[in-house]
């Protein structure tokens, strides 16, 4: 038995994983457990990439970041989100991954109190759980057909004592997205209390309602304990690329750096490039996506409805449909058995935390296409999957 210390010992394996791992061993799977988009990088990114490979960008960065990513970062948030951030509010990340797990390094001691309101993506508890954070879930619930927050509950659990609550909006995997007047709320609660917020904005690009969703920051002064995690893995389609960002307040700027120095010390240079060229010129890109998912996200609503036996709940953001089946109770017994049956792959709902028992996650990030074949699949083979799976 191998002596991992004992936080290392305490982390949840990820269900997702341990659903797609037996997925892959498998012939003529569709995968739609991940949380990414079947569409590759732009070329923008990868001239941009391939350019700074031929100069000869190979060496060490600064520890936050190349200055114009930086730069180009602190314009395109001040302009779409209509903030005025300075230059030192900005820090590139190895990821949005890794943007959450430095926010959870800086801010975490042993025992702190950590809200997270959920079901979330799992990775986000975790990181906190890492830094010695214990984690109490704020349920979001279903609610004449949407996903709903109860703003009381949230606020009654963030106590003076609390270190951080942690808001992803819009959400993965509901789509729930905070509006801008609960966000305020939200705000005010904290300020007066000095609890931190780490907003997880990955999928901010990818709202229902308008080209970016409510953003937390636009309420804030530079001064307050807001953090953005954001990611270039989403909206600009760069998952294998490993690029991210922070947003926060500038006396933060220093310590992330230093932590920074002893994760990964810096971001690859040529991977940066190629962010910043998507940020100066892949915005039509992004449009593009966003209307792709919106012909995705119609034909899941449509086909998902169609299935009596299926609570299908509007998502407002991300592009992901969070949805319960009646008779199911073993999300992961049935993903597994779904693989089998149908042949098509979804991650489980108990893999977002305990309340999300009951439901599975599907990212509609597909061509149509394969999106009908999908569901033609999981009609003929989703009863026989929750039988299997009792
Ligand atoms: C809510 C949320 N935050 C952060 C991330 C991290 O993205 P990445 O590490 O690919 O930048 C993900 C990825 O699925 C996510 O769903």
């Amino acid at each position: 038995m191998i002596a991992s210390s004992s936080r290392a010992s305490a982390l949840q394996p990820s269900l997702i994983r341990e659903v797609a791992e037996t997925g892959m061993g498998m012939q003529d799977i569709i995968p739609l457990w991940f949380g990414e988009g079947r569409w590759p990088t732009s070329k923008i990114a990868v001239a941009a990439a391939q350019k700074a490979l031929a100069e000869e960008d190979h060496f060490y960065q600064p520890n936050s970041g190349k200055p114009a990513l930086r730069r180009c970062l602190q314009q395109y948030m001040n302009r779409l989100y209509e903030l005025n951030l300075d230059i030192s509010s900005i820090t590139v990340t190895g990821s949005g991954m890794q943007a959450m797990m430095l926010s959870a390094q800086a801010l975490t001691d042993p025992g702190d109190k950590i809200i997270v309101v959920g079901p979330a993506w799992p990775n986000l508890a975790e990181s906190f759980k890492i830094a010695g954070g214990v984690i109490t879930f704020i349920p979001l619930m279903p609610e004449n057909g949407c996903w709903h927050l109860d703003l009381d509950r949230l606020l009654d659990s963030l106590t003076p004592d609390t270190k951080a609550v942690l808001v992803n909006s819009p959400n993965n995997p509901t789509g729930w997205v905070m509006p801008a007047d609960a966000q305020e709320i939200v705000l005010n609660h904290c300020r007066k209390h000095g609890i931190w917020i780490i907003s997880d904005d990955v999928y901010s690009r990818l709202y229902q309602h308008g080209d970016a969703a409510p953003h937390m920051m636009r309420l804030c002064a530079p001064e307050d304990r807001v953090i953005s995690v954001n990611s270039f893995s989403k909206a600009w389609s760069m998952t294998g690329w490993r690029l991210g960002w922070l947003a926060g307040p500038p006396e933060l700027e220093p310590i992330f750096a230093q932590l920074t120095e002893y994760n990964i010390s810096c971001s690859a240079g040529f991977v940066q490039e190629a962010g910043r060229a998507m940020i100066e010129h892949g915005e039509e890109e992004v449009r593009q996506l966003q209307a792709r998912l919106k012909k995705s996200y119609q034909l899941t609503k449509a086909r998902l409805q169609a299935i009596v036996e299926v609570d299908f709940i509007d998502p407002d953001g991300a592009f992901y449909s969070f949805f319960s089946i009646k008779g199911m109770t073993n999300s992961t017994g049935f993903c597994k058995a779904l693989l089998k049956t149908a042949g098509v792959g979804l991650a489980p709902g108990l893999a977002f935390g305990a309340e999300a028992e009951g439901y599975v996650r599907l990212c509609y990030a597909q061509e149509p296409a394969l999106l009908n074949d999908a569901f033609d699949r999981f009609e003929a083979g989703y009863k026989q999957a929750i039988i299997d799976s009792h």
